[in-house]
């Protein structure tokens, strides 16, 4: 199994077993309306299909999707995913509202990077955030993400449109 070890977290790959755990985290509302695809009521099946999709995307060169685990517990989710590989990655993530105000995203999302960059598949790297959650905006920027535009993205978790500010990394821009 990959992994990544920071100063302070393991990263590893989700397993069935940690859909209980990913479901708890993520039905909590300051999750789901900061990210554009988590429905709000997105249960232990649904979950269990998104972990089953991160072990075939893994397979297929799409995805790489770590959990953050801290003294045994799941704190946070780093992933890197692209529609194609010809496309560049986009990185994603959260952390459990507990563990905000930590270092957590910053420190899981720059090994992911660091992580992508040893496979040389961190040439170009695409992310952004929704223009109301401005520390997701302070975290990419932390990673030398820069803003290229700004346009509205549906939120499946708060049912709308909403402003969307998209960013990208170049190599060594950090
Ligand atoms: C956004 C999120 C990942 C940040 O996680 P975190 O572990 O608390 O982030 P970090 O502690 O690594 O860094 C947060 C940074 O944002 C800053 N910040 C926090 N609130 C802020 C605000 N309202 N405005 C501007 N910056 C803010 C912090 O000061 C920190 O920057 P600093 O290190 O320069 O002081 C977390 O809040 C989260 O999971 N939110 C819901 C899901 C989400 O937004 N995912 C990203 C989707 S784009």
């Amino acid at each position: 199994m990959t992994e990544i070890r920071t100063e302070r977290f393991l990263m590893r790959p989700p397993v069935i077993d940690d859909a209980a755990a990913i479901a708890d985290i993520i039905s909590d509302r300051r999750i789901y309306e900061n990210v554009a695809s988590i429905e709000p009521s997105q249960g232990m099946e649904k979950t269990g299909r998104w972990i089953l999709n991160a072990e075939r995307g893994a397979q297929l060169g799409t995805d790489h999707v770590f959990l953050v685990v801290e003294e045994g517990v799941v704190i946070a989710t780093a992933a890197a995913h692209r529609r194609a590989t010809s496309e560049p990655f986009e990185i994603g993530y959260w952390v459990a509202p507990a563990h905000w105000g930590r270092g957590v995203a910053t420190e899981a999302a720059r090994a992911l990077v660091t992580w992508l960059e040893a496979r040389g598949q961190a040439a170009k790297l695409v992310s952004g955030h929704f223009k109301d959650n401005p520390a997701s905006g302070r975290v990419l920027e932390k990673l030398g993400f820069i803003v290229t535009h700004e346009a509205p993205v549906y939120c499946v978790g708060r049912g709308c449109d909403v402003d969307h500010i998209f960013m990208v990394r170049k190599a060594g821009t950090e």
